[in-house]
């Protein structure tokens, strides 16, 4: 059910509390999520955002308990992926002329998924919607995280909605920062961004300090999903700016897949190379095959620097090593980074170069060509992996 958010707002959204992945089972979701909807009750009733389309029914029910549907006077729709506008159709078919407020892509990108030319009104950055007492002003953010993305922010209560800026996939009911484990908020809140908004690192700094720059005053941050920031609200914003440049931590990750554990011993021992020339750095070792590709990401975002391995299956590297190497290059996390490639094999050996060039195509500075051993190792293929884990971390 719904909640007051802060003075004329309301939480009317949806708490999905059994969603295990996103992006279809694209992203693992491991403490479900919310699709957090806005209802302003001013002289004018706007709603921010709907919910996406399995819980379109629940979504308008509920909302009806809020308030009657043709008291709505304004639709604002932040972003159209159909986590936020899959319930749209649904309330539409109840009030058919409502404005819908959104970016001009907005607009385009909603009548490709629903096929309806429903009532549009395009804004800009600067626009502004008075609704009584208080006034909406608009704040196109394009790339945090779709083309179409804006933010709008409510002048008395002082309340920024940010879209899927500044979320996380969390669910929890009421939705206050303050209510929740910290170490759990942030776990999430770095996951999401690692895995969703990381490729827009340069945008997401350009559009913080362009919003620092109206000097608007901000008590509390209302994304689309997860936590609303109402404890020190831009604490988080403070967070995407440090994460967006670059952000490593004093952190290795080393990420293997392996066929019969030669590739394995490999990775155990070049990380006891690393411990053995800097005990106080954090290692992370995962078997890619066996682990969470998402979790796995989050650590390599962490990370200075990272060593893939892979055995050589026929004359490639394995499904699970290129598929992981495909997504770390398509979130651009090798930017300002450094990596080395490792593997084992049996005939002919070309997954150290294989994954070699899949790291420098994600952006990393290779340090080394890599190391490549036959067979199970042996104390001096052993010997071999702690000098080469000591000589990587020399050269980061
Ligand atoms: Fe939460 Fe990009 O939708």
């Amino acid at each position: 059910m719904g909640y007051k958010v802060k003075g004329i707002v309301d939480w009317v959204g949806t708490v999905d509390w059994e969603l295990r992945t996103f992006h279809g089972e694209e992203l693992s979701t491991h403490r479900g999520s919310s699709y957090n909807a806005y209802l302003i009750r001013d002289e004018k009733t706007v709603l921010i955002d709907t919910s996406w389309t399995p819980f379109a029914e629940e979504f308008v029910e509920n909302l009806k308990k809020e308030i009657d549907l043709k008291k709505i006077d304004y639709i604002i729709c932040l972003h159209s992926e159909i986590d936020h506008s899959g319930a749209l159709p649904l309330l539409m078919k109840e009030i058919p002329d409502t404005p819908i407020y959104c970016t001009a892509n907005g607009a385009r990108f909603i009548k490709h998924q629903f096929h309806q030319d429903w009532n549009f009104v395009t804004v800009k950055t600067g626009d502004k919607l008075p609704i009584g007492s208080q006034e909406i002003m608009f704040i196109e953010a394009p790339m945090l995280h779709w083309p179409d993305t804006m933010f709008c922010y409510l002048t008395g209560e002082k309340i920024l909605f940010s879209s899927d800026a500044f979320g996380q996939h969390y669910a929890t009911h009421p939705a206050f920062n303050d209510l929740v484990d910290e170490c759990e908020l942030y776990q999430e809140a770095i996951k999401y961004y690692a895995n969703i908004v990381s490729p827009f690192g340069a945008m997401v700094e350009r559009k913080i300090n362009e919003i620092l720059d109206l000097n608007l005053p901000i008590e509390m941050i209302c994304p689309a999903h997860g936590v609303i920031w109402r404890d020190n609200p831009t604490q988080i914003v403070e967070t995407y700016l440090k994460w967006a440049k670059n952000y490593a931590e004093n952190q290795i990750t080393i990420v293997y897949g392996t066929m019969w554990d030669a590739t394995k011993i490999m990775a155990e021992a070049i990380a006891q190379g690393i411990a053995e020339e800097d005990p106080s750095i954090t290692l992370k070792i995962y078997n890619i095959g066996v682990s969470d590709k998402n979790d796995v990401i989050t650590e390599i975002f962490k990370s200075k620097a990272v060593l893939v391995g892979s055995s050589t299956f026929y004359n490639g590297m394995l499904s699970e090593v290129a598929g992981l190497l495909e997504e770390v290059k398509n979130l651009k996390l090798g930017r300002g980074k450094k990596a080395a490639a490792f593997g084992a094999y049996g005939w002919s050996g070309e997954s150290v170069k294989l994954v070699s060039e899949a790291l420098k195509a994600a952006g990393y500075e290779l340090v080394n060509d890599g190391l490549r051993e036959l067979w199970k190792p042996d104390e001096k293929v052993l010997e071999n992996c702690i000098n080469f884990g000591k000589n990587f971390l020399k050269s980061i």
